[in-house]
C-alpha cells in the first residue's frame, strides 16, 4: 500500500469510509477491511457510527498504532465549548485517546473560521488529534485556514472522481504541503459502466472501481476513500496496488471531467466552489 507523506502526517493511501453505513454493516465491514489490510478508517459525528467504528477496531486485534483514524466535527458543534465538548464524545465512542486526523466537515457556519481552527489546534495540542484538516474547503478557505492555524493543515477531504476537474484544489494542496482526501470516488456509481474506463480496466484486467481508485491514488499527494458493504468488493478495491496506469491512461481518466460533473453540493454547507 502506498502512503502520502502532507505536512508530517503518513496516511495509508487507500482509506475505508463509513458513509452511510448503518451500525451492523459497520460491526461487519470495519473488521473485515482491517482483516484485508485497510488501516485508514473514516468516520464523521454526523454519519451515526462512531461507536460501532471504535468497536470494531477495539476488537479487530489490530494495533491501535497500526490504524489512521480521521473524524470530522458537525457543524452544529462548531462554538468552541460545544467542539471541545464534541472531541471528548467521539473520542469516547471510538474508545480511543487520540484521532489521527480531526476534520471540519463543512465550511458554511456562523462561528469565525480563526474560532474553528483555534479549536482544532487547541485538541491538537492537548493530545486527542495528531493531525488536523479541513474538508469540503475552496482554495480561499484552505489558504485562510493555513493562514489561521498554528499546526500544519495536513488535507482537504473532497469529492474528487473522473468527472470532476479538481485541479486548482490539488495544486493550491501541493503548494502548501497538504494532501487531498478523495471522497465519492465511485461518482455514485456513475464510474461503473462508463465505456473509457472499461477499456481501461479491461486492458490491465481490473474493474472500472479498480481503475478509479488506482487513478486516484496514482496522483502526487492524493488519498482516496472507498466504501462498500461487500467484502467481496472491499477485498477488490483494496488491490489496486499490483499495476500502473500509464500517462495516456491517467490523462485519458482525467479527460472525463465534465463542467456539471458534482454531485454533493448541499447549499447551506457548501462553499463558492473554485
Ligand atoms: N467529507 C465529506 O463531506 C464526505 C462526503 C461523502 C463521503 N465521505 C467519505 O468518503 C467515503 C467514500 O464515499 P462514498 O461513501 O460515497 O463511497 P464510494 O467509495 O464512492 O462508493 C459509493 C458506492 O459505490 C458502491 N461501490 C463500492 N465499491 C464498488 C465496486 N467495486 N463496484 C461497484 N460498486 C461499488 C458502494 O455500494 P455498496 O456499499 O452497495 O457496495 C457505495 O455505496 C464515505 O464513506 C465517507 O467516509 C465524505
Amino acid at each position: 500500500m502506498f502512503t502520502v507523506n502532507a505536512n508530517g502526517a503518513k496516511i495509508p493511501a487507500i482509506g475505508f469510509g463509513t458513509f452511510r453505513m448503518p451500525g451492523a454493516d459497520v460491526l461487519r465491514m470495519v473488521p473485515a477491511a482491517l482483516k484485508l489490510g485497510y488501516r485508514h478508517i473514516d468516520t464523521a459525528q454526523i454519519y451515526g457510527n462512531e461507536a460501532e467504528v471504535g468497536e470494531s477496531i477495539a476488537a479487530s486485534g489490530v494495533a491501535r498504532s497500526d490504524i489512521f483514524l480521521t473524524t470530522k466535527v458537525w457543524v452544529d458543534k462548531y462554538r468552541h465549548d460545544d467542539f471541545i465538548k464534541s472531541v471528548d464524545e467521539s473520542l469516547k465512542k471510538l474508545k480511543t485517546d487520540y484521532v489521527d486526523l480531526l476534520l471540519l466537515h463543512w465550511p458554511k457556519s456562523t462561528v469565525p473560521l480563526a474560532e474553528r481552527i483555534g479549536a482544532l489546534n487547541e485538541v491538537r495540542d492537548a493530545g486527542k488529534v495528531r493531525h488536523i484538516g479541513v474538508s469540503n474547503f475552496n482554495t480561499a478557505l484552505m489558504a485562510e485556514s493555513v493562514a489561521l492555524s498554528k499546526a500544519p493543515i495536513v488535507t482537504n477531504q473532497i469529492e474528487y472522481h473522473p468527472y470532476i476537474d479538481q485541479r486548482i484544489v490539488l495544486d493550491a494542496a501541493r503548494k502548501s504541503g497538504m494532501s487531498i482526501t478523495a471522497y465519492y470516488a465511485m461518482a455514485d456509481g456513475k464510474v461503473i459502466g462508463d465505456p473509457a474506463i472499461k477499456a481501461i480496466a479491461a486492458a490491465h484486467g481490473k474493474s472500472e472501481a479498480q481503475v478509479v481508485l488506482r487513478w486516484l491514488v496514482q496522483q502526487d499527494g492524493v488519498v482516496t476513500l472507498s466504501k462498500t458493504v461487500g467484502e467481496e468488493r472491499a477485498r477488490r478495491n483494496f488491490d489496486i496496488f499490483d499495476f500502473e496506469l500509464s500517462a495516456g491512461e491517467m490523462q485519458a481518466l482525467h479527460a472525463l471531467a465534465k463542467l456539471n460533473g458534482r454531485i454533493v453540493n448541499p447549499v447551506n454547507l457548501a462553499p463558492q466552489w473554485d
